[in-house]
């Protein structure tokens, strides 16, 4: 008997529509595993009770046979992850089959102020960050000294471990007046993470464990994007985890050999929230055009959301990096609204063409001119629920995009809804 691993991940910049993907794999699945990230993803999932934005909650919660966990690979933000619960519960939502890594990270309070304080240190507007603390969390894992989840279960260690710590945060910044720099600021407040969480936290590796020998099905979320990956996105206007399809296995604790299909979530166009290069970006009114038609604002900031053309050669770097199985293509809705549609397969860097994609160089991406490009009209798809029933320019996209990518599309997204969904 050997389990079935599906791992889904963002193949761009975030936003592409991960949760809608997994909520539709998790219908059938025994678990999902939340791989890395924390409550800076907003994962929004529209189902027949409503519409719904997870922050750190697994996007299988809307199937009560699916048991989801915040894996190892997380940042765990208590102070969200009690008002998130509350809130679903309060719709209705049955929370009773989450549960959380022991291992995880934590994030504290202090975190959120230092990743604050650290923004304003950055220059020309910094990263850009959604200031939930998350990448001074994953440093304090990163350099040894920061807490886990279990250490929310026994006072003494809690205090032992948070001493020390912001001991050498009050050192170091100039932020010391802060009670989040303080021992005293949680002392209440672990005693009722612990009241509230006592019955969520486990050791998810034996629980993992036990899924992987039987014949079950595991989905393994992931959240932001590969080109905001730690190692191999835009840096430096990156998020502080691995979001490639590697990083989610090490994230999950799945091994690698157990992996069955690797899916790589695609917008039909592109988008990006925060600062950093986007060669393919629409500006003026055609970008604030196709913001509008999709509705592109941050589901955990609520800031405007970048748009473009979708960059074939940041596609197949992601695709190549990620070794997909398949893709899911979403909001080809959206595209078809807007009326047309472009790819490009190459930049003209400094009077070059290249079709690699620059991660490393935030400079050189933000000189390169997409090049190399086809362009397609767009028609109304408003009626359509299969692949052949798409207009013949739509097929060419979505064909192209595979042939770009060497991977087929298996899932196209035609709405918002569970419904709203080709299966190839
Ligand atoms: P995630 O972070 O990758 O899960 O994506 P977000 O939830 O942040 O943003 C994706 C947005 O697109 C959400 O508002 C989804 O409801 C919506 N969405 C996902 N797939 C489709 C689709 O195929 N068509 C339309 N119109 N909306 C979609
Ligand atoms: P989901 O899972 C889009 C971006 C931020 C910023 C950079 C670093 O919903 O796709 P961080 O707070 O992580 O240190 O910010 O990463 N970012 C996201 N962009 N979708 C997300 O999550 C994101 N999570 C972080 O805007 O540019
Ligand atoms: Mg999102």
């Amino acid at each position: 008997m050997s389990a079935e691993v599906i791992a889904v991940n963002g193949g761009k910049w975030g936003d592409e529509g991960k949760g809608k993907i997994v909520d539709h794999f998790a219908q059938s699945a025994d678990v999902v595993i939340r791989a890395q990230g924390g409550d800076n993803a907003g994962h929004t999932i529209k189902n027949g009770t409503g519409k719904f934005v997870l922050h750190q909650v697994p996007s299988g919660i809307f199937n009560p046979d699916c048991l989801n966990i915040i894996g190892t690979g997380t940042v765990f933000n208590p102070v969200s992850f009690i008002n998130e619960i509350a809130d679903l519960q309060e719709k209705g939502v049955d929370v009773s089959n989450i549960r959380i890594s022991n291992r995880a990270a934590l994030v504290l309070p202090v975190h959120i102020i230092e990743d604050k304080l650290r923004e304003g240190q950055r220059e020309n507007g910094g990263i850009g960050t959604t200031n939930r603390g998350i990448g001074p969390a994953y440093t304090d894992r990163t350099s040894r000294d920061g807490l886990s989840v279990a250490d929310i279960n026994d006072l003494d260690t809690f205090m032992g471990k948070l001493k020390p710590l912001l001991k050498r945060k009050r050192d170091s910044y100039p932020g010391a007046d802060n009670p989040q720099l303080h021992t005293d600021y949680y002392e209440d407040l672990r005693g009722q993470w612990f009241l509230e969480l006592e019955e969520y936290i486990t050791d998810s590796q034996a629980l993992i464990n036990k899924y992987l020998s039987h014949d079950s099905k595991i989905v393994i979320e992931g959240a932001q994007g590969t080109l905001l990956d730690k190692d191999y996105g835009t840096l430096p206007y990156v998020t502080s985890s691995s979001t490639t399809i590697g990083g989610l296995l090490q994230g999950a604790g799945i091994p690698p050999s157990a992996l069955t299909q690797a899916i790589g979530v695609f917008k039909a166009y592109d988008s990006r929230v925060g600062n950093g290069g986007f060669p393919t970006e629409l500006k003026g009114e055609e970008g604030d055009r196709l913001r509008e038609l999709g509705h592109e604002y941050g589901a955990t900031t609520n800031r405007p959301r970048r748009v473009g053309w979708f960059d074939g050669v940041a596609a197949l770097y992601s695709s190549q990096l990620n070794g997909y199985t398949d893709i899911a293509l979403t909001r080809l809705d959206t595209l078809s609204e807007f009326g047309k549609a472009q790819i490009n397969y190459g930049y003209q860097l400094d009077g070059e063409q290249t079709d690699i994609f620059p991660a490393n160089d935030n400079d050189a991406l933000e000189k390169c001119i997409p090049c190399n490009i086809s362009k397609f009209k767009m028609e109304d798809i408003s009626w359509v629920r299969k692949f052949k029933d798409l207009p013949l320019e739509a097929q060419f996209y979505c064909n192209r995009i595979s042939q770009i990518t060497d991977t087929r599309i298996s899932l196209i997204g035609i709405g918002e809804g569970r419904e709203d969904l080709i299966i190839i």
